[in-house]
C-alpha cells in the first residue's frame, strides 16, 4: 500500500484530455475538426503528435496550452479544468506554467538573444533579481552563450530555434508545447533541437508535446499519437 503511494507522483498525468471535440462554424457550415480525443501527458515525457497536414494537430496543441477550448469534452492541466475556465484564467495559468515554440521561432527581431529570453521572464513576472542568472543558464542549456548579443537575423535557423527554446523554458514551465519545431530546419539542426529537448526534460523536469511528420524525429519520442482526420489511430 505505501509502495503504491510512493509511486504515485510519477503516475499522475500532468495533463489529461477526455473526449475532446472541436467544431468550427464557417459560414453556414460546421466543420468537425477534432472528433473525440483522449490522451495523457505524464511528467518528464517527450510526446509527439504526427499526422498529415489538416488532420487537427495544431488545433489540439492549442487546446493543450489553453489557447482554445474544446466544443465538447475535458482538458485538465494540473487539476485546472481548462474547459471550465475563461480566457483570463487560462492565460494566467499559461503564462506561469506553459511554454510555446512555433515553427517560425517567433522571436522579437530587434532584441538580442539575451533580451528575447529576458522578455519571457518579464512577462511571467519573475523577480528582476533572478533574470541574469536564469537567462545565462537557459542560453547555456541551448548552447548559445556565445551568441547572447546577437539579434535573430544574425543567427542560423537552428540557432534561432534554440533561442526560442531558451525563451520558452526560461520561466520554468511544467509543459512545453512545440508546433513543428523542426520543420524549417535541416536534419542536422533538427537533431540538435531534439538533443536540446532531451537535455531539458532531464535537467528542467519539463514535459514536451510536439508535432512533427519527420520519421527520424519520431524515433526519439517516449510516445507517439497518430492523428487521422481528427481522431487518434489505435496504436
Ligand atoms: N479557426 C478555424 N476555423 C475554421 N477551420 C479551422 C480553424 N482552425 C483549423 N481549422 C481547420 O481544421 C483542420 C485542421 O487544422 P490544423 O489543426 O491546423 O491541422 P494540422 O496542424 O494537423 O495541419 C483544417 O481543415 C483547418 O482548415
Ligand atoms: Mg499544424
Amino acid at each position: 500500500m505505501s509502495a503504491d503511494i510512493a509511486e504515485q507522483p510519477a503516475e499522475i498525468p500532468l495533463l489529461s484530455v477526455r473526449g475532446a471535440e472541436r467544431t468550427f462554424q464557417v459560414g453556414g457550415q460546421k466543420i468537425h475538426v477534432l472528433k473525440g480525443i483522449d490522451m495523457e501527458l505524464r511528467p518528464n515525457q517527450l510526446v509527439m503528435l504526427k499526422g498529415r497536414s489538416g488532420s487537427g494537430k495544431t488545433t489540439l496543441l492549442n487546446m493543450l496550452g489553453g489557447l482554445d477550448v474544446p466544443t465538447k469534452g475535458e482538458i485538465t492541466f494540473r487539476n485546472y479544468p481548462f474547459h471550465q475556465l475563461d480566457d483570463d484564467e487560462r492565460t494566467a495559468i499559461r503564462r506561469r506554467d506553459i511554454g510555446f515554440i512555433f515553427q517560425t521561432y517567433a522571436l522579437m527581431p530587434l532584441l538580442s538573444a539575451w533580451e528575447n529570453v529576458e522578455l519571457s521572464l518579464r512577462m511571467a513576472g519573475t523577480p528582476r533579481a533572478e533574470w541574469k542568472n536564469r537567462v545565462a543558464h537557459c542560453l547555456e542549456l541551448v548552447g548559445l552563450t556565445k551568441r547572447a548579443d546577437h539579434r535573430p537575423y544574425e543567427l542560423s535557423g537552428g540557432e534561432q530555434q534554440r533561442v526560442a527554446i531558451a525563451k520558452a523554458i526560461a520561466h520554468r514551465p511544467a509543459l512545453l508545447l512545440a508546433d513543428e519545431p523542426t520543420a524549417e530546419l535541416d536534419s542536422q539542426m533538427g537533431a540538435q533541437v531534439m538533443a536540446v529537448f532531451r537535455e531539458i526534460i532531464a535537467s528542467e523536469r519539463v514535459t514536451i508535446c510536439m508535432t512533427t511528420h519527420d520519421p527520424t524525429i519520431l524515433e526519439v519520442a517516449d510516445h507517439v499519437y497518430e492523428m487521422v482526420d481528427g481522431r487518434f489511430k489505435a496504436s
